[in-house]
């Protein structure tokens, strides 16, 4: 598994990444736009289904904004794959960073719940609201966890 990591960081396109003086501060601040995106079009979405925003459509609304988290979390799983790689090693032994991919996998399968539940776009079915109150809780938490890598290592 360290040889596995430290491969990772011997990777060409690694290694530009951390010989260039513009690369990583631009892959951060990609990184930070899609958790922007990802985060804004969550709490929407959650809030809508908790009875927010009454006068918009709710399956319209909430189709925008689904699309809107599936290509934020692309967005973000590719530049935080890139960030990672340039400590995979060291980032790999960080319980922080350990804690936020857990909160990542929670959220995405409490995600994929409520998508099954909404039935691709009507009306989601009852029940949802403990998913959604669920869903602020986790991405908020993985947001947190995200910020606090770099002031525990
Ligand atoms: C999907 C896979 C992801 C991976 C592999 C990943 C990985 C990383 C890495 C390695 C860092 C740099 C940490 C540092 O040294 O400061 C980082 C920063 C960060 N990540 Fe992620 N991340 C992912 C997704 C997310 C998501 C979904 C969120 C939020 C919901 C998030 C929130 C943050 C935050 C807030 C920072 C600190 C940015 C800064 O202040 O510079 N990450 N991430």
């Amino acid at each position: 598994m360290n040889e596995f990591l430290a491969g990772i960081e011997q990777l060409a396109i690694v290694r530009g990444l951390k010989a260039s003086f513009f690369a990583y501060p631009i892959v951060n601040a990609l990184h930070i736009m899609s958790i922007g995106a990802l985060l804004t079009s969550v709490w929407l979405m959650d809030l809508r289904i908790l009875g927010a925003f009454r006068s918009l459509p709710q399956a319209a609304f909430i189709a925008l904004l689904r699309r809107t988290a599936f290509a934020a979390f692309a967005g973000a799983l590719v530049t935080g794959s890139l960030l990672f790689s340039v400590r995979a090693s060291e980032y790999a032994a960080m319980p922080i960073f350990l804690a936020k991919m857990t909160l990542i996998l929670v959220a995405g399968g409490n995600f994929l719940v409520f998508m099954r539940r909404a039935k691709g776009g009507d009306e989601p079915a009852g029940g949802t609201a403990i998913l959604a109150v669920l869903s602020l809780v986790l991405w908020t938490s993985v947001l947190f966890a995200g910020r606090f890598i770099g002031f525990l290592n």
